[in-house]
């Protein structure tokens, strides 16, 4: 699903809001030329996650998926001076990539680049606090990915999750793939919880129909 309205109003947004900059162009011109998907969030989506972990103060953050850096790079330049981002990547080939592209930005002194399965480096960040999660990655650990942000994070932490909709997949009851089963059992989880407080946004845009959840820690 996917309309050039979108995209026109994605270019406007881009525009008009988001300050250009080369590094962004350059991580994904060197993204595409290495073979990597292109579906890094917007910017106006970067941004967003930009905002959002500004306006908590977010000093320690983790994400999960990293590709070619693209979201790291937004969420890394948000945090209060001192900040840190963990991202954790399982594809070397993506992961060479995203060193690259935090070279290019000047954030390699803020990212800590985990190479390796989410489930297996998650275990070793126990000892941070975090302030702010982006979970964006294999689609089908996300309900564990969640649980182990809970865990991970201080109390008023924010918590987002990328690709909950699927284009409408979430509530469509004869979609049974995992991914789509994990998208809905994770919005079931983050309802129950009583760790954290969830909502959950749909999104249009160049990146077809989509959305986000949004959970803060209590
Ligand atoms: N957050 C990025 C896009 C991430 S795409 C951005 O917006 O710019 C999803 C990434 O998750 C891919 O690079 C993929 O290799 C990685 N991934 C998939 N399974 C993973 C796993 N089990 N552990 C860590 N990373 C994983
Ligand atoms: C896919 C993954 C993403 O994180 C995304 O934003 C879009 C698509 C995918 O695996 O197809
Ligand atoms: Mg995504």
């Amino acid at each position: 699903m996917h309309t050039p309205v979108w995209d026109a109003v994605d270019e406007f947004f881009d525009r008009t809001l988001v300050t250009p900059d080369a590094v962004f162009d350059d991580v994904l011109h060197r993204s595409e030329a290495a073979g990597l998907p292109a579906i890094s969030v917007t910017a106006s989506q970067g941004k967003l996650l930009a905002l959002l972990a500004e306006s908590i103060g977010a000093r320690r953050a983790l994400e999960i998926g990293t590709l070619g850096g693209f979201s790291a790079i937004w969420i890394a330049r948000a945090l209060a001076p001192g900040g840190r981002l963990v991202t954790i990547e399982a594809e070397p080939r993506h992961a060479v990539v995203a060193r690259e592209s935090f070279a290019r930005a000047g954030v390699l002194d803020r990212i800590d680049l985990r190479e390796g399965q989410a489930l297996d480096v998650l275990p070793q960040l126990t000892d941070t606090k975090i302030d702010f999660t982006f979970i964006d990655a294999d689609k089908p650990k996300t309900p564990a990915y969640l649980d182990w942000a809970i865990r991970l994070s201080r109390p008023g932490a924010l918590i987002v999750i990328d690709n909950v909709v699927r284009e409408g997949e979430i509530a469509d009851a004869a979609k049974a793939d995992a991914s789509a089963l994990a998208m809905r059992r994770v919005c079931e989880q983050a309802g129950q919880d009583a760790r954290i407080s969830a909502t959950a946004v749909q999104t249009v845009g160049s990146k077809g129909y989509d959305g986000f959840l949004l959970a803060r820690v209590r």
